[in-house]
């Protein structure tokens, strides 16, 4: 049984997968095939063709095409394409407003499905999944839980901003939506674009602004108010931030006034969703928390979740954004369509392509590259403690939005001003804008206070305070980092790699970001990565089984 799952059009984030009898056999993000962010809104043609071509089949050997996004106007949905083919289509746009855009963009994946199809049956096997159910089964689904509630958290998605629920007997149970009014993603994104960063894509630094600033929700007098079982967002609080802040421009110093601003509106994400959790795990009894949508992405969030006592454990998958999507819909298609009660449980992210020594080796002569063989991984790792900011690629490209080993910038995090040489040099970005640690699974909990299971970097968790000197630069200012407990079975090489520097430090844990310029994604191939070696301050690059020095 083969389902191909796939974004919609219209989601910010892109993407496709495939799964074969309920295992996921490849999942990869169109920005990384087009080497635009996101590739929002787009037919994620590419990673379409790579899905199905790492399953070994064709588009009429899928049997079912799993769509994380529900049918627009199911009722005239077949009649309002046939309009579209034969009306004016711009006006049509206009009138139908973004559901219009939906139509078009989605007839456009629906043509290029059929494309690829000899026998032309390709609507048979269309089935739509309601946004925020897929987002939710891309959460419950994958950890390995009997139970758990489940929240998903965006900006908008159909006519909502996130879906409270719960999961039991292998079914998604809805509670309640939450309306658009009341959208999460829209506030923080909000106060992204006051902060003078792009809503929608740099929350992140919203969040790592946060921990510069003073939280105060007088701030947010009339604009929200937190309630006892969760929050409130006032009617027209947009427009109320707008009025009431002023938008920094982009060159513009960041004060304490944008800092505060930025701690108040993450206080109030965590405050309010903990409210939420609380209240929904008391009706449902679960002590697993399942997160979901792009607001979940939001790990200071996650680590109040986690440490409130509420839950025993919690689960983000990697692309908690739209791209993931593209997953929950295919596993809840698989669930559903095919009854399986499948035991697939996602340990790793490493379901993209990768690249063979053999095209690495003739890329690097026909470029005219001098490079050696590396002979031990220790190499590396002598490398990294000797100060050098390393560039990593091997095996199957991880999907989401953190590099997770297979396509990253390694360095030693105990070298002090290492995270602002790395802002500086190689990803040119602001000098204050945190990295992360990948970190030997058997030390996290000498590492980390309450530290509790974090292998795909959506948590963070206080350093403990003898431990704060080795990861100094892969910690943020208020002493906390983002955890990705790597484990053997995971990624046996990138452990191996860091229990080598171990040896060498006595730090088990290496700086980790992602191999990418500014505004770039992840790196995908090899051609992509000797970019970035030449075009950036990095110092050496592991292709596979070859190593380049500048
Ligand atoms: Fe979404």
């Amino acid at each position: 049984m083969n389902i191909l799952g796939l974004t919609a059009p219209i989601s910010s984030n892109t993407a496709a997968c495939i799964i074969r009898d309920g295992e996921l056999v490849a999942l990869v993000e169109e920005e990384r095939f087009i080497g635009l962010k996101h590739a929002p809104k787009m037919v994620p043609k590419k990673s379409i063709h790579y899905c199905l071509s790492s399953a070994g089949i064709t588009i009429d050997e899928v049997d079912y095409i799993a769509i994380g996004f529900d049918r627009p106007l199911k009722s005239s949905f077949k009649n309002l394409m046939q309009n579209i083919r034969e009306a004016n289509l711009s006006r049509l746009v206009r009138e139908c407003g973004a559901y219009g855009e939906y139509f078009l963009s989605m007839q456009r994946q629906i043509d290029f499905l059929a494309s690829l199809s000899s026998k032309g049956n390709i609507h048979k096997k269309l089935v739509y999944i309601d946004h925020h159910r897929s987002h939710a089964a891309s959460a419950v689904r994958t950890p390995g839980y009997d139970d758990a509630v489940v929240i998903t958290l965006d900006g908008v998605g159909e006519d909502n901003a996130g879906m409270i629920g719960y999961f039991e007997g292998n079914k998604i149970h809805k509670l309640r939506s939450i309306p658009i009014n009341q959208s999460f993603g829209w506030l923080y994104g909000e106060v992204t674009a006051l902060c003078g960063f792009k809503s929608h894509s740099h929350e992140g630094k919203t969040m790592g602004l946060a921990a510069f600033g003073k939280p105060d929700l007088a701030l947010f007098d009339g604009i929200a108010e937190l309630t006892d079982d969760g929050y409130r967002l006032v009617h027209g609080f947009a427009d109320t931030l707008r009025r009431r802040f002023r938008t920094r421009s982009k060159d513009e110093e960041i004060t304490e006034y944008h800092k505060n601003i930025a701690a108040t509106v993450q206080f109030f994400l965590e405050e309010a969703v903990l409210r939420v959790a609380q209240s929904v795990s008391r009706q449902c009894k679960s002590r697993n928390l399942a997160l979901a949508g792009g607001v979940a992405l939001n790990c200071d969030m996650n680590y109040r979740l986690i440490t409130s006592g509420c839950f025993d454990s919690i689960f983000v998958q990697p692309a908690a954004n739209d791209a993931g999507t593209a997953l929950g819909a295919a596993l809840e298609v698989a669930a559903i369509k095919c009854k399986v009660t499948s035991n697939f449980k996602l340990s790793h992210a490493y379901y993209g392509p990768s690249y063979h020594n053999d095209e690495i080796e003739a890329l690097l002569i026909e470029s005219k590259i001098p490079y050696r063989k590396l002979s031990e991984l220790r190499e590396v790792a002598k490398l990294i403690n000797d100060g050098k900011i390393v560039g990593w690629f091997t095996g199957r490209m991880e999907f989401g939005p953190r590099a997770l080993g297979g396509r990253s910038i390694l360095a030693n995090p105990a070298i002090r001003g290492m995270n602002e040489k790395i802002n500086l040099e190689c990803k040119h970005r602001e000098n204050w804008r945190p990295f992360a640690p990948s970190v030997l699974s058997e030390h996290c909990d000498e590492y980390f206070e309450n530290y509790h299971f974090s292998p795909f970097m959506l948590m963070t968790f206080k350093v403990k305070d003898d431990k704060r000197e080795m990861l100094q630069s892969a910690i943020h200012v208020d002493g906390t980092a983002r955890v990705q407990e790597v484990t053997l079975e995971a990624n046996p090489r990138y452990y191996e790699l860091i229990n080598e520097f171990y040896k060498l430090s006595g730090v088990a844990a290496v700086l980790d970001t992602s191999l990418n310029d500014r505004e770039k994604p992840i790196c995908l191939t090899p051609r992509d990565a000797i970019q970035t070696f030449y075009t950036t301050g990095l110092d050496v690059m592991v292709l596979e089984d070859f190593i380049l020095e500048k």
